[in-house]
C-alpha cells in the first residue's frame, strides 16, 4: 500500500487547533510539534496481535459528541485522514492507522447515561468498556446481550462497529437485533441522532443498521441504546470430550433438543487448542484423558437445581449413546470460570506463544472442521510444520462458536513469515468461497481481509457498498479507491 498524497500532512497549526478545541492535556497526544510523545503514541499505533503498525503522530481523545463532530468536520475540511479506535482489541487490523491517520480514541466518552429497569434499555457512550456495562447491569439483575474474551478492554462502540458475535449469540442474538438506537457523527461533522429506545420502529429505512459492522467506515458511533435481557439466576457449565467432529454435531443436535430454552452457549475446541492453553497456563486439564475434540456447554435458567439436573441427564444420555466419551460439570462459580478459561483463554495463549494467522470464518456446519484438517495437511506438505526457525508453524488449530457455525482457524507460528502466509492465502479464502461460506464471520474485514471481500460478496453487493460509502463520505471515496481496488475499507476521511 502507498500513502495517497492527496491527504494532507499534519502540521503544528492543525495540532494547535485540536489543542484549543479539546483543551485538556490528556486529550491530545502530539508527536508532531515534539518527539517526546513517541512512547505515548505507541499503543495507538500497534494492534492487539502486534501484526499491524501505523505511524500516527497525533491521537485525539474527545470527551463529547460535539467534540467528535468538530474534529471530523475540521479533518474533512483540511483533508486529514482519521481512524476511530475503541479498546483496540480488534483482530483484523482495523483499529490502527495504516499510514499517519489521526487516531480518534473513544475512551474518554465512558458514561452510562440511562437504564430503564422495567424495559431493560440501556443508553451508553461508545467508549464504555463492555465489562463495565455488564457489571453495572448485574447489579440491576440484567445482562449485556454480548460477551467475549476481550470484555475487560473492548468498548461498546467497537463492539457495534465490528458487530461482534461472541460467546452467547446463540442465546441473545446479533447486535443487529439488540441495538435499538445509535448516535453517530458523519465524516463532515453531521450528528445523526437516532438514539431510539423503542423495540419497534418501522418508519422507513433502519439507518442505524449500517453502522453496525461497518468498522468505522461511514462515521463514528458516539452513543447507543441496547436492549438488555434479564440476567438468569442460574448458570451451569459442562465440558466434555468427543472422538470426532461427527460426534460434536450429534452432541449439538442433542443439546438443542434436550436443553432447548436454557442452552446459552455451545462452544468447540480441538485438542490442539487445549494443548496450547495447557502449555501457557500449566493448569490441570478438566478431563483426565485427551480427546480430539471438546465442547463447552453453558445453560442459563431460573432454577439452578432444575438446570443442573437437566444438564446432568443430558450428559448421561449422550455418554450412554456413545456421543460423548467423558465430561465434567462445574460445581460452583470458581469452576465455571475455570472451565470457561479453557475456551476464552485460547486467543491469549496463542499470542503468548508467538504469532498467529487468524481466520474467523463461517462455513456450513457439516464441513466446518474439514478446513482445519485441509489447512494442516497443506502446511505440512509445504514443510512448514515443526516449531523451529526453518519450520516455523507450531500448530494448526480450530475452535469457535459451534452454535453459530463460526470457526476460528488459527495457525500458530514462531513469527509472522511470508512463506506461511503464501501457503495459507488465498487457499483458505478459495476453500470457503467454494462452500458458500463467509471469510469474515464476526471480526470484520479491517486491513487484513479488505482485498479478499470478493470471495464472500458479489460485484453487485460491493458496488452497492461503494455507493453507500460515497453517500456518507463523498470525497474520500474518490480519493481512496486508487489503493483499495475492491472496496475502500480504511477509515480515511479526506
Ligand atoms: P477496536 O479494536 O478499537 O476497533 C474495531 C473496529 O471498529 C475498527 O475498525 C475501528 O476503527 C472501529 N471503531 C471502534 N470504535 C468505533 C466507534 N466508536 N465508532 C466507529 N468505529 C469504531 N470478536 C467477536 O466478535 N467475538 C469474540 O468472541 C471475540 N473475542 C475476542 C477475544 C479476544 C481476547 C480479543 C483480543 C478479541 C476478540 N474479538 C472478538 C475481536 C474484537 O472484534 C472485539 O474484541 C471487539 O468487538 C472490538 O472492540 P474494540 O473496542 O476493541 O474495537
Ligand atoms: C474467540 O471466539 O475466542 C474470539 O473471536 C477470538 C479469536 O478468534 O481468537
Ligand atoms: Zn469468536
Amino acid at each position: 500500500l502507498k500513502r495517497d498524497e492527496r491527504f494532507s500532512q499534519l502540521t503544528p497549526e492543525h495540532v494547535n487547533y485540536f489543542r484549543e478545541l479539546l483543551g485538556k492535556e490528556s486529550a491530545v497526544i502530539d508527536g508532531v510539534s515534539s518527539d517526546s510523545a513517541a512512547d505515548d503514541l505507541e499503543p495507538f499505533n500497534s494492534d492487539w496481535m502486534r501484526k499491524y503498525r501505523g505511524h500516527c503522530k497525533l491521537a485525539l481523545r474527545p470527551g463529547s459528541t460535539e467534540e467528535v463532530s468538530k474534529i471530523l468536520k475540521y479533518c474533512n475540511d483540511k483533508k486529514l485522514a482519521v481512524v476511530p479506535q475503541g479498546g483496540n482489541t480488534g483482530l483484523v487490523g482495523g483499529s490502527v492507522p495504516v499510514f499517519d491517520e489521526i487516531v480518534i480514541s473513544m475512551g474518554r466518552m465512558n458514561q452510562i447515561h440511562e437504564f430503564d429497569e422495567v424495559s431493560g434499555t440501556l443508553v451508553v457512550d461508545a467508549g464504555v468498556i463492555l465489562e463495565t456495562a455488564d457489571h453495572f447491569l448485574a447489579e440491576k439483575g440484567y445482562i449485556f446481550p454480548l460477551d467475549l474474551g476481550a470484555k475487560g478492554s473492548c468498548q461498546i462502540g467497537g463492539n457495534l462497529s465490528t458487530n461482534a458475535g461472541g460467546l452467547r449469540l446463540l442465546r441473545y442474538g446479533s447486535l443487529h437485533g439488540t441495538v435499538l438506537g445509535i448516535e453517530a457523527v458523519l465524516p463532515d461533522g453531521t450528528i445523526i441522532d437516532d438514539l431510539c429506545k423503542l423495540r419497534k420502529n418501522n418508519t422507513g429505512y433502519d439507518i442505524k443498521q449500517l453502522f453496525i459492522g461497518s468498522e468505522g467506515t461511514i462515521g463514528i458511533i458516539t452513543k447507543a441504546t441496547i436492549q438488555c435481557p434479564q440476567r438468569s439466576k442460574a448458570q451451569n457449565v459442562a465440558y466434555f470430550g468427543l472422538e470426532s467432529f461427527e460426534k460434536v454435531q450429534q452432541a449439538f443436535r442433542e443439546a438443542k433438543g434436550q436443553l432447548s430454552e436454557i442452552l446459552s452457549a455451545f462452544e468447540l475446541m480441538d485438542e490442539g487448542s487445549q494443548t496450547l492453553v495447557t502449555d501457557v497456563t500449566k493448569n490441570r486439564r478438566p478431563l483426565d484423558d485427551k480427546y480430539p475434540f471438546y465442547c463447552l456447554i453453558e445453560t442459563s435458567g431460573s432454577n439452578s437445581d432444575h438446570d443442573s439436573e437437566k444438564l446432568q441427564a443430558f450428559l448421561e444420555d449422550v455418554m450412554e449413546k456413545g456421543i460423548v466419551l467423558d465430561g465434567t460439570l462445574a460445581q460452583d462459580e470458581t469452576q465455571i470460570k475455570a472451565l470457561w478459561g479453557w475456551r476464552e483463554g485460547i486467543t491469549e495463549a496463542l499470542s503468548h506463544l508467538g504469532s498467529a494467522y487468524k481466520y474467523d470464518v463461517s462455513i456450513p456446519l457439516k464441513q466446518m472442521y474439514q478446513l482445519v484438517e485441509d489447512t494442516r495437511a497443506r502446511v505440512d506438505e509445504a514443510g512448514l510444520l515443526g516449531d523451529t526457525d526453518e519450520h516455523p508453524v507450531r500448530a494448526v488449530i480450530g475452535y469457535g462458536h459451534m452454535g453459530d457455525s463460526n470457526l476460528h482457524l488459527n495457525v500458530s507460528t514462531r513469527r509472522y513469515d511470508e512463506r506461511v502466509e503464501k501457503v495459507l492465502e488465498p487457499f483458505i479464502y478459495e476453500w470457503i468461497a467454494e462452500r458458500q461460506g463467509s471469510i469474515s464471520a464476526e471480526h470484520g474485514l479491517g486491513i487484513a481481509k479488505k482485498k479478499y471481500i470478493g470471495y464472500s460478496r458479489s460485484a453487485t453487493m460491493i458496488g452497492l457498498m461503494k455507493q453507500i460509502k460515497g453517500l456518507y463520505d463523498p470525497v474520500s471515496l474518490s480519493l481512496v479507491v486508487a489503493w483499495a481496488p475492491l472496496l475502500k475499507h480504511t477509515k480515511v476521511h479526506n
